[in-house]
């Protein structure tokens, strides 16, 4: 899920050591600059990477938290609370449901919902 919404689109790094990636030559002092909403959806990868498949083999990691020294500091608490909230939600048919197309602003590095309409679940 968090692979495929793309909340963060893209990273910094300054190279440390001369490397090859991909068929380029980075040399230390280089600006690089990975796209990791690209990565996330990288066919090579991820197959369907356009398709959001939860039954997906989640033993790859995605870059939705970024990668190494600087990865989301809240990381393990978002993804706790992700697989806390979730099942729950799904399992106890919460009272509610989806009430119209949720809206997010498509910034330049970040995208975030703004909106995301909530209505009373049918009864039945
Ligand atoms: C679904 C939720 C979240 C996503 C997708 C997300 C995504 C990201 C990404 C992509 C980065 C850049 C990482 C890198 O440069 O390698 C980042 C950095 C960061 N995030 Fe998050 N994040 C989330 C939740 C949180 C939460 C809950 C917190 C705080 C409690 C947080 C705090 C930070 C901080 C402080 C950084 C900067 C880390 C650094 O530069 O060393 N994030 N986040």
């Amino acid at each position: 899920m968090l692979r495929w919404l793309e909340h963060a689109h893209w990273l910094f790094r300054t190279a440390v050591v001369d490397v090859e990636l991909g068929g380029q030559q980075i040399r230390a002092g280089d600006g690089v600059f990975p796209v990791i909403a690209s990565a996330n959806r990288d066919e090579g990868v991820w197959g369907n990477g356009d398709q959001l498949d939860l039954d997906r083999d989640a033993g790859v990691q995605s870059l939705a938290f970024g990668y190494g020294p600087h990865i989301a500091v809240g990381a393990m608490v978002a993804r706790a609370f992700l697989a806390t909230l979730l099942p729950i939600l799904v399992r106890a048919r919460a009272p509610f449901r989806l009430g119209g197309t949720p809206e997010r602003v498509l910034g330049n590095g970040v995208s975030t919902p703004t909106t995301v309409p909530i209505a009373p679940a049918d009864e039945n």
